[in-house]
């Protein structure tokens, strides 16, 4: 049965942890979407994690829709999620609503997601009004932890952290279904997801929240990047995948690759005949 967006929310009431995970490409989005995951966001850490960018800035939303749609062709239970890249909305919050319009329409996303910005409130309200779902995120926001003072826990001290408590609740009132709480002080993630009726999603903010997300290549253990101490790698990939192509290698180098079980044969008067062709 497909998730909607009122599949999680019944998940908050009765109790139910939620599970998210980033993908990027057709066959990861196929293994997390068989695994059950509920919600699967094209997220604009693509930018660092698979395009090799330095910040979730340099992300587009030509990039974007290019791998939702790739994405969308594999999931077909879990809610998908387009990530607005910050030139969709924080530079020109008028042409929010229309590029969450482009998620929805051009790669059939559920939902999108934007970070908390000074005008976000009336882009929620913008995209709510299109008829599209919106997914919150506060705390830690990669688009604009210049501003934040760096990428660093957020919500430590009393001030920061009730703004953050008030940002939440304030995206849940202009219309959130859900609010990504990253890389917060556990008892701040704890207050926000009792005092809200929508999910939280935790990334760094302890286990009190309503769900968690984590990037699909930091699960694996294939990305070089820098992990901060809120990820679990479930599997080292990267030293699996390079052990295999340095086989690869060896085996093309040393003429063992491919050998007759990977080439094709020609029945023998077939080749007889092409040799008098050729005569
Ligand atoms: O882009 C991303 O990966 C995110 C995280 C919250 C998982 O926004």
């Amino acid at each position: 049965m497909q998730t909607t967006i009122s599949t999680i929310l019944k998940r908050k009431k009765h109790g139910q942890k939620i599970t998210m995970l980033t993908a990027y490409d057709y066959p990861t989005a196929k293994l997390a979407d068989a695994a059950g995951v509920d919600i699967i966001l094209v997220g604009d850490s693509l930018a660092n994690v698979v395009l090799g960018l330095e910040s979730t800035r340099d992300v587009g939303m030509d990039e974007m829709l290019h791998h939702a749609k790739a994405v969308r062709r594999a999931v077909k239970k879990a809610l998908l999620v387009g990530d607005m890249p910050y030139s969709s909305y924080q530079k020109r919050p008028v042409a929010a609503a229309r590029n969450a319009k482009r998620f929805a329409q051009a790669a059939g996303c559920g939902a999108v997601k934007l970070e908390w910005f000074p005008r976000c409130l009336e882009v929620v309200r913008q995209i709510r009004k299109a008829g599209i779902p919106v997914m919150g995120h506060v705390g830690l926001t990669p688009q604009t932890a210049d501003k934040l003072g760096g990428f660093k826990v957020q919500g430590r001290d009393a001030e920061s952290a009730a703004a953050i408590i008030r940002n939440a609740a304030a995206l849940q009132e202009a219309g959130c279904f859900s609010i990504v709480l990253e890389c917060i002080p556990d008892a701040i993630a704890r207050l926000i997801t009792q005092r809200l009726k929508i999910p939280t999603i935790g990334i760094g903010a302890g286990r009190s929240c309503d769900g968690q997300v984590l990037v699909l290549y930091d699960l694996l253990g294939l990305s070089d990047r820098f992990h901060p101490k809120f990820v679990k790698a479930y599997a080292h990939l990267g030293p699996l995948i390079l052990r295999a192509i340095a086989r690869y290698r060896a085996d093309v180098t040393a003429g063992r690759f491919p050998s007759r079980k990977y080439s094709y044969s020609m029945r023998r008067e077939e080749w007889e005949r092409l040799r008098k062709i050729l005569l």
